[in-house]
C-alpha cells in the first residue's frame, strides 16, 4: 500500500509577517543564538499578546537540552512555537514540543537550507555521543516559512555543508526502499537545483539562494516520507562521536556509500546521472558518472574528502570502529539503504573515509 503525506503547509516570504498574521496568543521563540545576537528572534514577536524565548540552542541538541527546554514549554503554555534556525533549533524545538505534549502550533523557520526538518517527521537528539533520530509524525511541523532574507547572509561554509546535507536527502530518498512516484518528484528537482546552483550560492549569489532554499524543503518532503539510507546512517554515528557538522559528514561518505549501494541502484543513480545531464547510456557508466560529479562539486565546494582532512586523526577513528558500526547499524535511516546494510559494507565505508592522518 502507498500513501504520501505532505501536510505541512509551506509559505514563502517575510517570516514576521506571517507569525503576525497568525495573532498568537502565547508565543514561545525557539532560537538559535545567531539570532538573539542579531535581534531577528524579537523582532519576530511584534503582535504576539506575551512571549517568551529559549535561546539555549547549541549545534546537535542534547536531551538534556531539549529535557531544559521541555519544562519552559510545560511553564509557560504557548499557543505558538516558533523555531528560527537551521536543523539544530528545529529538532530541539520538535523534540521540546514533543516530550512537553503540548498543543501548541509549531511554525519551523529554517535559517540554513540543509536540514529539511521544517517539514519533516525527524528530530535528532543527542545523548552519550550517540544521535538518535526520534522518527513520528507528531513531530511534523504545522507550517514552514521560506524566507530568502534570513539565508542571504549565509557563511560560505554553512551554505556549503547545508547544500550537501540537501543533495544527500535528494539522492538517498531516490534510491530509498520507501520511494514512491511523488517523492521521486521532489527529491529528482531537489537534486538537480542543489547540484546546478550550490556553487553558486556558496560564492554568494543572492538570486540563488532561494531556489536552493526552497530545494532543501522538496528534499525534506522527499525522504521524510522515502526514507534516508547508509550515508546519513553513518553521518549520526560520526557526528554524535567527532562533532563535525552534519552536512560535511553527507559529503564526505556519500561517494563512498553509493560506491557499496551502486550494485543494487545503479538505475536510479543513472536516472540522477541522466538529470543533471551526465552520459548515462548504460547504468553502471551513469552511476560512475554521477559519483565523480559529486567528487568534483566537493572539491570545487572546498569541502574535505576525508575525515583525516576534516581534522580527526585515523588513529581516533579506529580506536571508535566497533562503537561507530554498531551506531551505524542500530540507525533507523539504514532500514530503507536500497541494499540490506551490512557490518561488512559499513566497515568498508568508514575505512575508506578515514583517510591518512599527517
Ligand atoms: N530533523 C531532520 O529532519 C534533520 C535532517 C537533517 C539534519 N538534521 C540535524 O540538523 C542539524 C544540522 O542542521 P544545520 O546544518 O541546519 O546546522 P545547525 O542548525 O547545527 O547550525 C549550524 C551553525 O550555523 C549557524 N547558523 C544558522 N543559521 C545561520 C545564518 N542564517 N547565518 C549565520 N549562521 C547561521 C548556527 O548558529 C550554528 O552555529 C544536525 O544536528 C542534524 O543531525 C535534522
Ligand atoms: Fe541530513
Amino acid at each position: 500500500m502507498g500513501c504520501f503525506v505532505c501536510s505541512t503547509q509551506v509559505v514563502t516570504g517575510d517570516a514576521a509577517a506571517v507569525v503576525a498574521a497568525r495573532k498568537p496568543r502565547r508565543l514561545l521563540v525557539v532560537a538559535d543564538p545567531f539570532f538573539e545576537k542579531n535581534g531577528v528572534a524579537r523582532f519576530l514577536c511584534q503582535g504576539a499578546e506575551a512571549s517568551e524565548f529559549f535561546f539555549g540552542v547549541q549545534p546537535d541538541p542534547s536531551v538534556t537540552l531539549a529535557a531544559e527546554g521541555t519544562r519552559l514549554v510545560q511553564e509557560f503554555q504557548p499557543d505558538t512555537i516558533v523555531a528560527l534556525g537551521g536543523g539544530s533549533a528545529m529538532d530541539c524545538a520538535k523534540a521540546m514540543k514533543y516530550f512537553s505534549g503540548s498543543q501548541a502550533a509549531l511554525i519551523a523557520i529554517p535559517t540554513t537550507s540543509g536540514s529539511g526538518s521544517e517539514v519533516t517527521d525527524f528530530a535528532i537528539v543527542t545523548h552519550d555521543g550517540v544521535k538518535h533520530p526520534l522518527v513520528d509524525e507528531a513531530l511534523r511541523p504545522q507550517m514552514a516559512v521560506l524566507d530568502e532574507k534570513l539565508v542571504a547572509q549565509l557563511p560560505k561554509s554553512l551554505a556549503a555543508d547545508g547544500g550537501f546535507d540537501a543533495l544527500t536527502h535528494a539522492l538517498e530518498a531516490y534510491t530509498a526502499t520507501g520511494r514512491s512516484g511523488f517523492t521521486d518528484c521532489l527529491a529528482r528537482e531537489a537534486f538537480q537545483r542543489v547540484f546546478s546552483l550550490l556553487p553558486r550560492s556558496v560564492a554568494g549569489t543572492l538570486s540563488v539562494r532561494l531556489p536552493v532554499h526552497e530545494a532543501a524543503t522538496m528534499a525534506g518532503m522527499a525522504f521524510t516520507q522515502a526514507g534516508l539510507g547508509l550515508c546519513h546512517a553513518l553521518a549520526h554515528a560520526l557526528g554524535g562521536c567527532f562533532h563535525l557538522p552534519h552536512g560535511r559528514l553527507n559529503a564526505i561518505l556519500l561517494p563512498a556509500v553509493m560506491e557499496v549501494n551502486a550494485p543494487v541502484c545503479a538505475d536510479r543513480y543513472a536516472q540522477l546521472a541522466q538529470s543533471i545531464g551526465l552520459e548515462a547510456r548504460a547504468e553502471a557508466a551513469g552511476a560512475r558518472n554521477l559519483r565523480f560529479a559529486l567528487v568534483r562539486l566537493r572539491r570545487s565546494l572546498n569541502l574535505p574528502a576525508t575525515l583525516a582532512e576534516a581534522g580527526i586523526s585515523p588513529s581516533e577513528v579506529q580506536h571508535q570502529t566497533e562503537a561507530l558500526v554498531a551506531a551505524a547499524l542500530a540507525d533507523p535511516c539504514c532500514q530503507t539503504n536500497p541494499a540490506p546494510v551490512t557490518r561488512e559494507m559499513t566497515l568498508q565505508v568508514l575505512q575508506q573515509v578515514t583517510g591518512h592522518g599527517r
